[in-house]
């Protein structure tokens, strides 16, 4: 992991509310995983303000560069979107532990809304070593990003009907599932979406991990405010999404009711 001042490449939106950031940053661009996250400074913030984790969507070892699709919520990612070309960021990174493909030789691709973007991140690492399958889902077509220069079977669904399907992912995920089972399923998503997804993959038994989003504080394993429940001998146990996760095997993970 390093700290580095990053250089913006581009900044430009992509979908409604969700903008492409592009940052120069080889040394972490270098040793960078899929489904890692980097911790951002919020631009022009003082150094009391806390800074914002955004997962990867692409990152380039050969030129340096990373990517990430942002929602805007409040001050933080408002302030990222307003950055321009040329300008630069304090990045730090990249955290956590991400995807790994384990040998899996079919792999099923599961996001929703902004959690697609680390998923389209692992799609792009993983394509090269195994038969991928995508299935994203989104509020509906002004919403959808992350769906350019996909070689493999997509399914897209939207809340809306504007965009493939009506209705929820899990949907052509189960028709996908009962027609032929991959060897492990990757997801990030809104938590209903991950549940259900863990839900899907436990009781058809097939290997999953889902990355998880909490609110962070440090983002470097020392303050636990992004604890999450993970399954124990003796009930539950905690650990911490920064640096345990943020991606879990879908058997660990518990979802509060
Ligand atoms: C590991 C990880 C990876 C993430 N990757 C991405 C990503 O690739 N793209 C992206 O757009 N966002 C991502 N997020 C969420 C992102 O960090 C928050 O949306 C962002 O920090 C909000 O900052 P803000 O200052 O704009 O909003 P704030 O003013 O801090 O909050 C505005 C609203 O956003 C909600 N919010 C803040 N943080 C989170 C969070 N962690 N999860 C869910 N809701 C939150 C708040 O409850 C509030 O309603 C990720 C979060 C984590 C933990
Ligand atoms: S954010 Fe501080 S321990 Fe995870």
């Amino acid at each position: 992991m390093e700290q580095t001042i990053a250089k913006v490449l581009r900044c430009e939106d992509i979908a409604q509310d969700i903008f492409l950031l592009e940052l120069s940053a080889p040394g972490i661009a270098r040793s960078a995983a899929p489904g890692q996250f980097v911790h951002v400074a919020v631009p022009g913030a003082g150094a009391n303000i806390l800074r914002r984790p955004i997962s990867l969507m692409g990152f380039d070892a050969g030129t340096g560069t990373l990517s990430m699709a942002i929602q805007v919520k409040g001050e933080g990612t408002k302030r990222l979107r307003a950055l321009h070309p040329g300008d630069t960021v304090d990045v730090l990174g990249p955290i956590g532990r991400g995807f790994e493909l384990r040998g899996a030789r079919r792999a099923f691709f599961i996001g929703g809304g902004v959690g697609v973007a680390p998923v389209r991140g692992a799609l792009d690492a993983f394509s090269g070593a195994c038969a991928c399958e995508a299935f994203f889902g989104y509020r509906g077509k002004a919403f959808a990003y992350g769906l350019d220069g996909l070689s493999c079977p997509v399914h897209v669904a939207t809340d809306d009907g504007t965009l493939g399907e009506s209705g929820i992912i899990t949907a052509p995920l189960l028709r996908a599932l009962d027609a032929g089972a991959p060897d492990m399923m990757f997801a990030c998503g809104p938590a209903p979406m991950l549940r259900a997804v863990q839900r899907i993959a436990l009781e058809r038994n097939i290997p999953c991990q889902l990355s998880l989003e909490e609110r962070m504080g440090c983002g470097l394993g020392a303050c636990l405010v992004c604890n999450c429940k993970v399954r124990a001998a003796d009930g539950f146990d905690y650990r911490r999404v920064c640096v345990d996760g943020p991606v879990f095997d879908a058997g660990e993970v518990l979802f509060d009711d």
